[in-house]
């Protein structure tokens, strides 16, 4: 697919052209590109936030043309709501997104319950009653992880979500996002410029070249799961990532 955002002066930008990538469900994959070459394009075309110039989109074997109500979201900032609490942060896709909307003012006590259980997944037990400027990076984009699974979506689309946060954080965020994937099953398009977060996480890693951008290799990740910290440090994992890092210099050229 190809999309140009139209230009003030009529010459567009065009952010991918001939972009063509396709995700199993339930696999977890990973994008990588240097940036501005439309990684963040292509998260708004996979959930139809904006239609392509050229092209078709499916999702779950139906044409995207509009808002897909089955991806659920994340990105850099958590973007919480400061006067809302957490629970009501989590709880506020099911405010929107019908059939939810519809049933959410009858059954607050049970969407209530079912944030809870979600947060608690993520290390947030007892959390839920506090407000979003109460708690640190990491912890709002935990709750920020949990926003986006409220309502059970069947894709996650992540655009760099871990990339404001230190080293450390980040790698506890990684584990929280493997388990939650492990145990829930939704299928995951992860969207980073951190190799290591790519391949540790994903199956398989798909590289972008540069605006206008398209996909480039497809590298399959088999490192045995569960995968835990320590493997980043073996020759295997270091060998993956210099592998995607040359691709991604040859594609800068
Ligand atoms: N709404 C927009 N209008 C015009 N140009 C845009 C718009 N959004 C993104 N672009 C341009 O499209 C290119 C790709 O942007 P983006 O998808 O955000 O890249 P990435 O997420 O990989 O950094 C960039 O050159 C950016 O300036
Ligand atoms: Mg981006």
């Amino acid at each position: 697919m190809t999309l140009t955002y139209a230009g003030a002066s009529g010459g567009g930008v065009t952010a991918v052209r001939g972009l063509d990538l396709n995700v199993e469900r339930g696999a977890f994959a990973a994008v990588v590109g240097p940036s501005g070459c439309g990684k963040s394009t292509l998260m708004k075309l996979a959930t139809g936030l904006v239609r392509p110039t050229a092209g078709r989109i499916a999702v779950d074997e139906a044409m995207v043309e509009g808002p897909v109500k089955i991806a659920g979201m994340a990105f850099q900032n958590a973007n919480l709501l400061p006067w809302r609490t957490i629970r009501d942060n989590v709880l506020l896709p099911l405010e929107i997104v019908e059939p939810h909307r519809r049933r959410f003012r009858r059954n607050k006590a049970e969407y209530a319950e079912r944030a809870d259980r979600l947060l608690a997944l993520v290390g947030l037990d007892g959390f839920a009653e506090r407000f979003p400027w109460e708690l640190s990076g990491g912890m709002q984009q935990r709750t920020s992880l949990c926003r986006a699974l409220i309502h059970e979506p069947a894709l996650l689309m992540l655009d760099e979500p871990f990339a404001a946060l230190d080293a450390f954080t980040r790698e506890e965020l990684w584990c929280v996002l493997r388990d939650l994937w492990a145990r829930i099953g939704f299928t995951v398009v992860l969207v980073t410029h951190d190799l290591r977060e790519a391949a540790f996480l994903a199956d398989t890693v798909h590289v972008m070249s540069a605006r206008p951008g398209r996909i480039v290799a497809s590298r399959a990740i088999d490192l045995p799961r569960p995968r835990e910290l320590d493997v980043c440090f073996e020759p295997e994992f270091v060998d993956i990532v210099h592998d995607l890092r040359s691709r991604i210099s040859e594609v800068r050229q």
